[in-house]
């Protein structure tokens, strides 16, 4: 079981701070870490890539007065392979800018195919043994990625304790095989990325604009015709429910049997309230299946739809 330092569980939400030192000034990001906190989450992730380590030093400067409540997760190696000397050498700067002598969480940010696991959890072992990180995550893996991990990680006496992938109504790969393997293996799931990077919102629908229209990543992965559809239908419902859809997008990852963590996060406190809302909102068995429905159910694993 994860916890903080003094034995504080995660809470069901994350807090996702990649705005941190971009969309959101120092005064924003802190007016959101404290919203964050005022609901009880407990759990706060950056990275070392996010905005040329403003995240992280922003965060850093926010933990300290109650550090030992928190869960304080960063990543490493997204940029330049997961070689033992990226990830030693990234991860000091992200202790420099984090203030922190122990970081909870070192999450590996995207599988490598370039340098060999064993050398990636050798340097790992290093952190991990020294006291310097508590618990090892991974992002962006595949499920088999995550069990090939799992088995180097076992060598070195550690193992994989927290997974973080895409994961929304827009995106539900993840239900095939990463959750499962989660489960199974007792693995934690941070999801993020609920909203769909904001196309869940129902705003672009109603003509305003936000990250899909400024990044062409973001363009790429959700302005396609059938999630444009999905998030007027999740906005539809949420009209006639009088509930924003961001709240009930957020809720619904939650409300997967795997009971994922799920990352929220915002530009703005005001911007950042309906997916706090989340935290607190009734979802029926008979609301998640309405939701479902909105998107594409993924097909399982053995392809054979008619024993699924
Ligand atoms: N491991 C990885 O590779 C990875 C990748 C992405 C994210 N993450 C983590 O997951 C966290 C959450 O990801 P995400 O930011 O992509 O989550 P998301 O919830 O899908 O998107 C959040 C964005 O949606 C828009 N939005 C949110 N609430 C809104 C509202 N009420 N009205 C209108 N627009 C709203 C805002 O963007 P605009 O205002 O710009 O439109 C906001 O920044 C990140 O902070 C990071 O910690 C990890």
């Amino acid at each position: 079981m994860i916890t903080s330092p003094n034995g504080t569980p995660l809470s069901a939400l994350t807090y996702g701070t990649m705005q941190f030192g971009s969309n959101a000034d120092a005064a924003e990001s802190q007016a959101m870490f404290d919203a964050a906190r005022a609901a009880g989450i407990t759990h706060f992730d950056t990275a070392y890539v996010y905005n040329g380590g403003a995240s992280e030093t922003l965060l850093g400067q926010m933990v300290q007065a109650e550090r030992d409540n928190l869960i304080i997760a960063t990543k490493a190696a997204f940029e330049g392979g997961s070689t033992r000397q990226i990830i030693l050498d990234g991860f000091q700067t992200s202790q420099q800018r984090l203030q922190l002598d122990v970081v909870d969480i070192l999450y590996l940010h995207r599988f490598d195919d370039n340098t060999p696991l064993q050398e990636t959890f050798d340097a790992l072992a290093t952190l991990k043994h020294s006291g310097k990180i508590r618990y090892i995550g991974v992002s962006n893996f595949a499920a088999w990625q995550v069990m090939k991990a799992q088995a180097i990680a076992a060598k070195f006496e550690m193992q994989i304790d927290i997974v973080q992938p895409m994961y929304s109504l827009v995106k539900r790969q993840s239900e095939v095989e990463i959750f499962p393997a989660c489960v199974d293996q007792g693995i934690e799931l941070a999801p993020y990325s609920p909203l769909g990077g904001g196309l869940l919102t129902g705003k672009y629908a109603a003509g305003e604009t936000g990250r899909l229209t400024v990044d062409p990543a973001y363009k790429a992965r959700y302005d396609v015709e059938w999630m444009r559809n999905a998030a007027k239908g999740l906005s539809a419902l949420a009209a006639d429910l009088d509930v924003h859809p961001a709240t009930l997008a957020v809720a619904w990852t939650m409300a997967h049997p795997a009971r994922p963590k799920t990352i929220i996060s915002g530009r703005s406190a005001a911007q950042l309230q309906p997916s706090v809302d989340a935290l607190e909102f009734n979802m029926t068995a008979e609301l998640y299946d309405r939701i479902t429905a909105l998107s594409v159910t993924p097909a399982p694993a053995t392809d054979r739809l008619e024993e699924a």
